[in-house]
């Protein structure tokens, strides 16, 4: 096996395997997940040693300018899936089941996280809640395909938890979002996101199960992490929830960079001789001797 990059807290040449996540917890190694909606930014969280692309259906807000996730189609999740497995070669893939596409019954569940595995090319897939999605998880696993499931803030029922805040905030409602997500693990997830919850709740959802947990707005006391690309990076222009760090501004880069490319086309600084394409002399004097042109 190759030496290890030193950007990767654990090292297999090609895909990350799955179990390894299970080490990684074992061994106490953070496991780093983000979003990804294209190839080239899973090319680049595979070259920052991302470890999991999650292809979320936040795209739904943050890609495509609605005001919540709960509009997106399968089809868009397809599309998005098949760009960033193309560019993401270590990192595993999870494909998020948006609203709709696994509710109604087990078949249907199975179904379309068959199309995001065969169709996409996921490595895995992500729902959201325990309840009726412990079924779910259960089919979609026993179908072959490794399940994430997702318990805390899940925006596809924000309306239900009374908008986009804070859950497991009292005594019973953290003792229900536990057992929500070792419900999950019994169905066979291979890991669970737990979003929008008190650390201490987090800390004890890790320590009650054996699989990995991975936070966001969750505290430091997860087994990983999970951040929206464009909330992270800056360029979502939307109100980002308080747990998100910006690790860049890209959107004031963009505005800049597009600003100077604007006034170099107004002033015809763009192009220069260097971003043209020459041509033979002689076929230059031809032609203009064919056309009349000067
Ligand atoms: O859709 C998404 O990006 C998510 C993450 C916030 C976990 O579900």
């Amino acid at each position: 096996m190759s030496d290890k990059p030193p950007r990767y807290a654990s090292w297999t040449a090609g895909k990350l395997p799955l179990p390894e996540l299970l080490e990684m917890k074992r061994r106490g190694e953070k496991i780093v997940m983000v979003t990804a909606y294209d190839a080239p930014s899973a090319r680049l969280a595979d070259a920052a040693g991302v470890d999991l692309i999650l292809v979320g259906d936040s795209s739904g807000m943050v890609v495509h300018g609605r005001e919540s996730t709960v509009p997106v189609t399968l089809e868009e999740i397809l599309s998005m899936t098949q760009w960033a497995a193309r560019g993401a070669k270590r990192p595993i893939v999870i494909a998020d089941m948006p609203f709709g596409s696994y509710e109604t019954s087990n078949e249907l569940a199975i179904t379309n996280a068959v199309r995001l595995v065969k169709e996409g090319g996921a490595d895995a897939v992500k729902l959201e809640r325990g309840g009726t999605s412990i079924d779910r998880a259960k089919a979609i696993v026993d179908a072959g395909i490794p399940v994430m499931g997702h318990v805390g803030l899940t925006p596809q029922t924000a309306t239900v938890l009374g908008g986009f805040k804070a859950q497991g905030r009292t005594a019973g409602r953290a003792q229900q979002l536990i057992e929500d997500a070792l419900g999950l693990q019994e169905a066979g997830c291979f890991a669970i996101v737990l979003e929008a919850v008190p650390p201490p709740v987090a800390h004890a959802a890790t320590h009650a199960l054996a699989v990995p947990t991975i936070g966001i707005g969750a505290g430091a006391d997860t087994d990983g992490q999970v951040l929206v690309w464009h909330d992270m990076l800056g360029f979502y222009e939307g109100h980002a929830p308080r747990f998100v760090k910006r690790y860049a501004e890209l959107g004031e880069v963009i505005v800049e960079a597009l600003g100077r490319y604007a006034e170099d086309v107004r002033s015809g600084a763009f192009p220069e001789e260097q971003h043209t394409y020459a041509m033979p002399e002689e076929e230059l004097e031809a032609f203009r001797a064919l056309s009349g042109a000067r």
